[in-house]
């Protein structure tokens, strides 16, 4: 059950994202669907190789060969994007969709000064003078907290640090004032400190626009700060959502309290767990549930019947057999903390 009072921006329904490999095709978003709301942030989670990037460039429609969104649907504000033609497209991810990508340096042009490529984004968006746009770039590259502003505004790409590129990517995405701000692990490799400015500068325009966000991390002590709503993905599955509140409370699927298992150390006698095993190749997909081999609570079900997205609390919904009822038992965080090798 969706909350009635929370205005939808996106939409994806059942996207299918494939790779067609020479070793075969790699289901990387396999029948993803969920909501994301005005005002809000929600954090999409999953290990590495899970297709969270690969949901964010279906939604701006920038996978590349040998990749194709093959099945789907994408709406943003009322707009079908599957159905926009290029140069729909293009006006949508300059006005409407920002993304900070997950490589920085890729995705900065190299023969523009990074002064420019944010002043660029301010013209596109108010079509004032260049003069103007670039103060206003100068602005958010303070904001963004790098020092000397007006000189490294002159800088190069190349002349950065990955920590800098990563902070110019920020900036130029909150230039846009998108009505759909992703971002795909924007602050990995920053200091700390920087790190904590840079998520409060998305906290702050994301809410003062009432725009959405999907923010995409590894880190799900971001996520239990920064989020209201959490997406789970696992092998191209979304496997649990909801309020953050609730998944941090009462998560239902294995996977996810694995996650939150072998990231919150709840008491600080207790070694933090790891999730036994590793991500299934793409391309030799376990039958029925992916996560049961390294599932605890796997049973024969589990082994050959694919878990449908169940409901699990409100707003909130799971795709594993013990939410259906097909395996009764009652999950306990301990059953993690036995099973589960331990990082010394
Ligand atoms: N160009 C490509 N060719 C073949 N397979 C690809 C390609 N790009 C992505 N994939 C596959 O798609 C799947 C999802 O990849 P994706 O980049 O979305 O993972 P991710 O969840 O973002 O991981 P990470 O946390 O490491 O960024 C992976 O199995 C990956 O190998
Ligand atoms: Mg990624």
């Amino acid at each position: 059950m969706r909350d009635q009072h929370l205005d939808t921006l996106l939409e994806i329904k059942e996207l299918h994202t494939y790779f067609y490999t020479y070793e075969g095709v790699v289901k990387a978003v396999n029948s993803v669907s969920y909501l994301l709301y005005r005002g809000e942030i929600t954090g999409l989670v999953g290990e590495s190789g899970s297709g969270k990037s690969v949901t964010a460039q279906s939604i701006l429609q920038l996978v590349k060969a040998p990749g194709k969104i093959v099945d789907g649907e994408v709406w943003l504000d009322g707009q079908d994007l599957m159905s926009c033609s290029h140069a729909e497209m293009q006006a949508v991810r300059g006005r409407k969709i920002s993304m900070i990508f997950q490589e920085p340096r890729a995705a900065l042009n190299p023969l523009f000064t990074v002064g420019d490529q944010i002043g660029r984004v301010v013209q596109l968006r108010e079509g004032c003078s260049r003069s103007d746009a670039r103060k206003h770039a100068i602005e958010m590259m303070r904001a963004v907290e790098i020092a000397d502003p007006q000189r490294r505004a002159n800088a190069y790409p190349h002349e950065l640090s990955g920590g800098m590129c990563q902070r110019v990517m920020v900036a130029m995405a909150l230039s846009a004032n998108p009505l759909l701000l992703i971002a795909d692990e924007p602050t990995t490799g920053l200091d700390v400190t920087v790190q904590a400015q840079v998520l409060d500068l998305i906290r702050t325009r994301v809410k003062s626009a009432g725009s959405a966000c999907l923010f995409i991390t590894h880190d799900l002590g971001v996520v239990a700060e920064l989020c209201e709503r959490v997406i789970v993905m696992y092998a191209g599955r979304v496997v649990e959502q909801g309020p953050v509140a609730e998944i941090f409370q009462n998560p239902r699927h294995p996977y996810t309290q694995g996650l939150i298992a072998s990231t919150l150390r709840v008491d600080i006698d207790k070694p933090i767990s790891t999730i036994p095993g590793t991500v299934p190749d793409a391309l030799r997909l376990p039958t029925g549930c992916k996560f049961h081999p390294r599932c605890p609570y796997a049973e024969e079900p589990c082994q050959y019947e694919e878990p449908e997205m169940l409901e699990a609390g409100h707003g909130h919904t799971a795709r594993c057999h013990i939410v259906s009822g097909r395996i009764e038992r009652e999950m306990q965080e301990e059953a993690w903390a036995l099973q589960a090798p331990r990082v010394e």
